[in-house]
């Protein structure tokens, strides 16, 4: 992607409506996204007025944020979008004044444990049998079932 590929990033109102297709991308079902997607602060990117990317950000303690969702829309991916926005809600959360952040993947995830490792976060922890626990139906990703989810995070 080109640096000066003209990308706006704002926090959606209470208003608008919650972009469930994007957010699906980074989550089995509507269902899951419903549990922390009320209490999150929803980031969008936007390209000549199209939404391509979302980011939802939640506060779980008082000190700690979480990246509950991070989604590129699939025609957008693999370009940088994901790593700049990632880090640009790094930054948001900074401004806040919280001092740790949080973002949570499946122990299968390559892409997405390399995207947060190279953003910055660090494996904090591993949730054994996580994605076999929570959701009703196996879930496959590279071919291989999630199983553990790795928790990774960042002193900011
Ligand atoms: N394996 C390893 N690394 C890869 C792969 C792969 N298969 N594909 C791409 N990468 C690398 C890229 O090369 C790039 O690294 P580089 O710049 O050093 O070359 C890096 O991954 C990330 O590239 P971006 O283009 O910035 O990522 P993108 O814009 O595609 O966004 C994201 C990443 C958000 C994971 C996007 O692919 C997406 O929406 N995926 C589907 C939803 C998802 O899985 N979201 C995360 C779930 S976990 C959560 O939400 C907390
Ligand atoms: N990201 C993600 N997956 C990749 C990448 C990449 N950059 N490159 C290849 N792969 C995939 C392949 O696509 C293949 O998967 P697939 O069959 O589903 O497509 C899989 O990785 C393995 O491919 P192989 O060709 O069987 O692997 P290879 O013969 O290259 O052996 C090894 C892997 C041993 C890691 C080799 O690359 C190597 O010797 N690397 C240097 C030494 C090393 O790192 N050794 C391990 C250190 S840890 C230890 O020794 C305990």
């Amino acid at each position: 992607m080109n640096e000066s590929t003209d990308l706006t990033l704002r926090a959606l109102t209470p208003n608008e409506n919650i972009p469930y297709s994007l957010l699906l991308l980074a989550d089995e079902t509507k269902e899951a996204i419903d549990t922390y997607i009320h209490q999150s602060v929803i980031y969008v990117l936007e390209h000549e007025g199209e939404m391509i990317a979302v980011c939802a950000v939640a506060r779980i303690s008082d000190s700690a944020m979480e990246i509950k969702n991070i989604a590129v829309r699939e025609d957008w991916q693999n370009k940088g979008v994901g790593y700049r926005f990632l880090l640009d809600i790094i930054h948001k959360v900074q401004e806040q004044g919280c001092s740790e952040l949080i973002i949570a993947t499946a122990d299968c995830g390559h892409k997405q444990l390399y995207l947060y490792q190279k953003a910055g976060f660090q494996p904090d922890r591993v949730i054994p049998d996580y994605f076999i626990q929570n959701y009703p139906e196996p879930i496959f990703e590279n071919g291989i079932q999630l199983k553990d989810q790795v928790i990774l995070k960042m002193i900011l």
